[in-house]
């Protein structure tokens, strides 16, 4: 993996770039689409493409549960098992340490999980979740990491950080004793966290620099903080990390967030958002979200956003798509996916040319404006 800045916005920390993979380029800013379990829900690979897509995202945890490094092994990896050709990112397992809590003790030599499947042990380490991602295949890797909840105690986030820093060496001292399976080069990025503790996250980012990774992510945030302690890390953030390495924000966000976002300095996005809350008929558009189960859109024959060019406001209206929803087709969820995934590609590719064209600020705000100022 190769990365390089193109333009840097004059008046912001945003930059444009270009990503290289054996699986193709990726020109950042970029938003992934999340596919979990090896599947952006309801979406087929070509379809993916078809909206801009340029890599999407799978998770380590959810993929070892099932189908297992055994079937993922026989199949080739996940690119060739789930027909995606362009690069893919998978996350560690570090974001299920905080979201199933309940299900899991962590120490010192890595994270026992109770499955939320069948109830079985599972054991997580350092050097086993990049066994796995090699058996994955994906393009970019992430270490093993805790991602502590929000607030938490300082003494708490200190020595999770603390720890976060020591998996990262486990990992990255294991990732460069392995080689990997297929035919293609793997990249291993660090994970930031330290809360939004300026202290601490500027030390674990540190301490992160010095063991030298592809890229990094910072993780941890989006946990419940308010948007603005999110926005100051990230600036302390850019401060921090080399301009060399791209930078991962990791599960953000909203529009106003990966704008806020860019701005400051990050490259990549992931986030369930377009594609979770299409399966709940809510759209973008560039005058907000609007939710298409609504009665109100029962006789509205405009396509979802006018004058958006996709294939879904090509073809179909509001009311159709509204009907769908009303009476369970499973067409409906596709189409509100589909279209959330243009619309966020849409997104990371205009605030790219932006840049490049030297007006990002006015842009953004201009979009922002006419986004919040139509939200319902
Ligand atoms: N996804 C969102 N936040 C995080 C984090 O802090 N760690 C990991 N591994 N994944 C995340």
């Amino acid at each position: 993996m190769n990365f390089s800045v193109i333009h840097k916005d004059s008046r912001t920390a945003a930059r444009s770039g270009l990503l290289r993979t054996d699986h193709g380029e990726i020109p950042t800013p970029v938003f992934m689409p999340v596919g979990t379990k090896a599947s952006v829900k309801s979406v087929e690979p070509e379809e993916l493409t078809a909206q801009q897509t340029h890599i999407i995202l799978a998770n380590t945890y959810h993929l070892y549960l099932r189908p297992g490094n055994g079937i993922v092994g026989k199949a080739g990896g996940v690119h060739r098992f789930m027909n995606w050709h362009k690069p893919l990112l998978t996350d560690s397992g570090g974001y299920q340490v905080y979201s199933l809590s309940e299900l899991r003790t962590i120490d010192e030599e890595g994270v026992r999980f109770k499955s939320h499947i069948d109830g079985s042990m599972l054991y997580f380490t350092p050097e086993n979740v990049i066994d796995t991602q090699r058996i994955i295949g994906s393009d970019i890797m992430m270490p093993l990491d805790e991602c502590p909840p929000w607030p938490a105690e300082k003494t708490y986030v200190q020595e999770s950080g603390d720890m976060t820093v020591r998996w990262a060496e486990r990992a990255k001292k294991h990732f460069e004793s392995t080689q990997p399976h297929y035919n293609h080069s793997q990249a291993l990025f660090g994970i930031t966290q330290g809360g939004t503790y300026a202290d601490l996250r500027t030390q674990v980012s540190k301490e992160l620099v010095d063991l030298d990774f592809d890229g990094y992510s910072i993780g941890g945030l989006a946990v419940g903080e308010p948007a603005e302690e999110m926005y100051r890390i990230l600036e302390l953030s850019h401060t921090v990390l080399p301009e060399n390495k791209p930078r991962y924000l990791m599960g953000v966000g909203t529009p106003e967030n990966i704008l806020n976002a860019i701005e400051r300095g990050v490259d990549m996005f992931d986030c369930v958002i377009p594609t979770r809350e299409a399966r709940n008929g809510r759209v973008y558009t560039r005058n907000g979200h609007i939710n298409l189960r609504s009665a109100r859109f029962a006789e509205d024959f405009t396509p979802i956003d006018e004058g958006f060019d996709n294939h879904v406001c090509r073809n179909y209206s509001r009311a159709y798509i509204r009907h769908l929803l009303n009476v369970g087709e499973i067409l409906g969820l596709k189409l509100c996916t589909l279209h959330n995934i243009s619309f966020f590609m849409w997104l990371t590719r205009t605030a790219r040319e932006q840049i490049i064209r030297g007006s990002f600020r006015e842009w953004k705000d201009s979009f922002l404006q006419t986004f919040n100022a139509g939200k319902q």
